[in-house]
């Protein structure tokens, strides 16, 4: 492709929304002739995934007619609503200035100006694609300006190609992957350092996931939203070995793409815990309890895979909001090993759960203090947070489930390991030829670590049934956090 200038392309995008803006209605809005049925799914969807919106301040951009805008000045104490096609802020101011506390601005977002912490949210429901990459990162630096610390940035995006039907004669949208908006906000950086304190900014991410209207009404995967949230991103925020966020930190030490390959040629294929599915999918007679519970996950889960009723979403589960009760069953394996604040992250679990909803968690815990100093050392490199199967329980209980089971289950996860390490020593060339990228080394370093592990951590132990009181049917819901 020949080269385009800034201006031009601002050009062609200006052209493109003056096409598209003759009539004001939700059709032009949403350039599709199924508007009003898809309008009326998504909205409640769309809203339902912003924080609350009490007291705050919030900047809508490309706000079109307003299909938003009226939503977000019943809930908001003041919004600022900004589009640069004049029929569409006429529209809205038209149809919505009387609800409430609003400033409509008729202005191109890449030419727009605000005070530093104007804002607590920014929403934009497709804006960002009919900007260029050197803009859109321009606004995110914008953005991260006007938001307050703690502010939330809300977008929804079309990924990968056109979504709605309406005919375009020519189309200047870039249609790009939910990675590069990934990698492009959780990489910009807004310095709000002081004489006295260094203070930088970043977003992190709270949520990342597919609007389910388009799956359901369309069959389409590729309408994105995210939201964000502005946190520090300086020194006080360093994770070990420098890494600005703890996504960062895990992405480049335990889960780089080697790390998860490795992982899966030990373990089996879609598997990054010990055991892979013969620790996943329980058929031990023993726990019949336990079984009856695993087995009716995996059923479940397993045919809802088939029919596709599962949602997929990449989560901060530390930050992510639910409503209450919102689940039957709550399941994690081998995860929050990785989580400090575990008593913060089992009260929003026992909020999430229906009364009568289960909990279902496997995870490494350790023996008591003192550790030998390899372990510490381990630990230490790791960023694990581990506690005793007692000490996990107790927290459990601590936050109100009851029926808390906590079972070592050590025993069972040495034997699966000493199986791995055979296998490991069996498939050592064709690992190695496999992983091309992969040394040798790499792969006799497994056997010190297995073998320090089988010292001293104690493996997954399964609280089988951690009940919120009142019992209540199973249903096939579940969340992966
Ligand atoms: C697909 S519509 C969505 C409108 C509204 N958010 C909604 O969901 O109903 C995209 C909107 O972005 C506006 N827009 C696109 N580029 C813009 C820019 N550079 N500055 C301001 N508004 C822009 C368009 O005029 C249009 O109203």
């Amino acid at each position: 492709m020949g080269f385009v200038s800034i201006e031009t392309e601002r050009n062609m995008m200006t052209k493109f929304w003056k096409e598209h803006s003759k009539f004001a209605t939700v059709e032009e809005m949403m350039l599709d002739s199924n508007a009003q049925e898809l309008t009326q799914h998504e909205l409640p969807e769309i809203l339902s995934l912003l924080p609350s919106l009490a007291a705050s301040d919030v900047l809508e951009l490309g706000a079109g007619i307003g299909r938003y805008t009226r939503h977000l000045i019943g809930k908001a104490r003041h919004v600022t609503a900004v589009d640069f096609m004049e029929k569409f802020v006429e529209k809205n101011r038209k149809d919505n200035s009387h609800l409430g506390n609003t400033e409509f601005i008729q202005a191109d977002v890449t030419k727009l100006d605000f005070p530093k912490h104007s804002f607590d949210v920014v929403f934009s429901n497709w804006l960002l694609m009919y900007l260029s990459d050197q803009e859109l990162k321009s606004l995110a630096e914008k953005l991260l300006m006007w938001l307050r610390p703690g502010g939330y940035l809300f977008f929804r995006e079309s990924c990968f190609h056109q979504s709605g039907d309406c005919k375009r004669d020519f189309n200047p949208t870039l249609y790009r992957s939910p990675a590069y908006y990934n990698h492009l906000m959780t990489s910009v950086l807004q310095d709000e350092s002081e004489k006295t304190e260094k203070k930088c900014y970043g977003f992190d991410m709270v949520v990342n996931k597919t609007v389910q209207t388009y799956v359901k009404v369309k069959n389409n995967q590729n309408q994105l939203c995210w939201l964000m949230q502005k946190v520090r991103r300086d020194v006080v925020q360093q994770h070990q070995g420098g890494f600005s966020t703890f996504q960062e930190f895990l992405d480049n030490q335990q889960y780089t793409r080697r790390g998860i390959l490795r992982y899966e040629k030990m373990f089996g294929s879609g598997y990054v815990s010990t055991g892979g599915i013969s620790t996943t999918k329980v058929r031990d007679a023993e726990y019949i309890g336990s079984y009856i519970f695993r087995a009716a996950f995996w059923e479940s889960f397993e045919c809802a895979l088939h029919s596709l009723i599962v949602q997929f979403e990449v989560s901060d589960a530390t930050k992510r909001k639910f409503p209450d009760s919102t689940f039957d069953v709550v399941y994690s394996r081998d995860t929050i090993l990785h989580i400090r604040d575990k008593l913060d992250l089992f009260r929003k679990f026992y909020s999430w759960l229906k009364p009568g909803g289960k909990l279902l968690i496997s995870d490494y815990c350790c023996g008591e203090k003192p550790w030998s100093p390899a372990f510490q050392d381990y630990v230490n490199q790791r960023g694990y947070i581990l506690y005793t199967p007692q000490r996990y329980g107790q927290f459990l209980s601590e936050v109100g489930f009851s029926n808390v089971r906590a079972e070592d289950r050590t025993e069972q996860f040495i034997q699966v390991i000493k199986a791995e390490l055979q296998r490991a020593g069996e498939m050592k060339e064709e690992f190695i030829q496999v992983n091309t990228h992969l040394c040798a080394t790499s792969t006799l370093h497994l056997q010190p670590h297995i073998c320090m592990l089988l010292e001293e951590i104690i493996f997954p132990f399964f609280p089988s049934f951690l009940f919120k009181p009142h019992l209540q049917t199973l249903k096939t819901c579940f969340t992966f956090i």
